[in-house]
């Protein structure tokens, strides 16, 4: 169940919870990535102590990787992986579209071949759904089509009506104790197709709903595009989750378009090539000028790595291939992404939320589009 506490009078930002039973989360949150049941790098008690409230995990993945008959053996996912709060695990619909090799999109799903090792498999709206009943997440996603964003108009009205008619169908599967369900929104930058893809699926009355088929190689301006599309056609009182985004700058313009969840393997994939999340950017730990800096990442981060290292020896760890180096910046920049969307909480509780974000983006100077 969503509440919606507060609105901010100068965006369509939001502050609300989100109550799931396994805990409640305070959004706008920030998801962290364990796609195969790890978020890279970091332990459990790690992401507690930052402030985790809800990690993200994968069907299409944990399908494979295990596999169903060692996650039930172990009880479900919570208890394989232990982390007793709060998952959301995406529906498999993005990966079989952008990792599988060969693919057949059929009426009740897709059937593709494993990157793994090649085998046949089929995911649709019942096994997806299945699956994420078996791993016993707090929030299932529902099988979708992600279209590629420059699709032809034909190519993504089917994607589109796909999209509706398996979200129905997923609605309609059983599902673990609690577990709620999100539908999701395709319709890559074109308005008309976002209007209809939400309109149909806010009737099936879901749990929340996802802006999905974002940040999939589009121009900024097209994303924001395709939230600003889309967003005046959620109900206020659902939860709205933008898949896969983004960079911090990113997070705070998507909140004030109304978005209330995220998830992004960027704090975690940068930082193990070097790369820092800063207030002011990202920063490469590795560079010649941290060679003797005895500060700490980011003056003022109050994270682990922050308190008790200097970038001089982070980046002498890098630099020897130490572990210790890419699991500090891992906790670092995950850190930073959480604290963010605190700051971010703080100030919508405060009233100040327009000042942040116009403090914010004039601070950070991003590095990639
Ligand atoms: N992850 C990032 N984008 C998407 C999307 O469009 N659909 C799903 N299911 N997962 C995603
Ligand atoms: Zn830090």
């Amino acid at each position: 169940m969503y509440e919606l506490l507060k609105t901010d009078p100068h965006s369509r930002a939001r502050l609300g919870r989100l109550i799931t039973t396994r805990g409640t989360i305070n959004t706008p949150t920030f998801m962290p990535v364990g796609t195969q049941g790890s978020v890279k790098a970091l332990d459990p008690r790690e992401l507690l102590d930052m402030g985790t409230q809800i990690i993200l995990g994968n069907t299409y993945h944990l399908n494979i990787r295990p596999g169903l008959d060692i996650i039930t053996a172990a009880g479900d996912l919570h208890k394989f992986i232990n982390w007793p709060y709060p998952i959301l695990t995406d529906s498999g619909g993005f990966q079989v579209f952008s990792l599988a090799k060969i693919r057949k999109v059929k009426p009740h799903g897709v059937e593709f071949r494993s990157h793994l090792d090649g085998s046949l498999l089929f995911l649709g709206p019942k096994e997806a759904m299945h699956i994420q009943k078996v791993l016993a997440s707090d929030i299932a996603m529902v099988f979708d089509e992600c279209p590629p964003h420059d699709s032809p108009i034909r190519e993504m009205r089917a994607a589109v009506e796909r999209t509706i008619r398996w979200a129905k169908e997923c609605r309609e599967q059983p599902r673990a104790h609690g577990q709620m369900v999100f539908g999701i929104v395709q319709g890559g930058s074109n308005a008309a197709m976002r209007e209809e893809c939400a309109k149909a699926l806010v009737p099936m009355e879901f749990d929340g709903y996802a802006i999905g088929g974002v940040s999939v190689g589009e121009p900024e301006p097209e994303m924001m595009k395709a939230v600003e599309y889309t967003e005046p056609f959620l109900p206020a009182t659902k939860a709205r989750y933008a898949m896969g985004l983004g960079t911090p700058a990113q997070m705070v313009e998507l909140v004030a378009r109304g978005v209330d969840m995220f998830d992004c393997v960027l704090p975690t994939r940068v930082a193990r090539n070097g790369t820092a999340f800063t207030r002011k950017g990202t920063i490469s730990i590795k560079a010649g000028f941290n060679k003797s800096d005895f500060g700490p990442i980011e003056e003022g981060c109050d994270c682990y790595a922050c308190k008790n290292f200097t970038r001089a020896y982070l980046r002498h760890l890098l630099n020897v291939n130490e572990i210790l180096g890419l699991r500090m910046l891992s906790v670092h920049n995950s850190h930073m992404y959480l604290k963010v969307m605190e700051d971010i909480r703080a100030s919508l509780a405060a009233g100040t939320f327009a000042e942040f974000r116009r403090e914010f983006i004039a601070t950070y100077v991003p590095s990639r589009k």
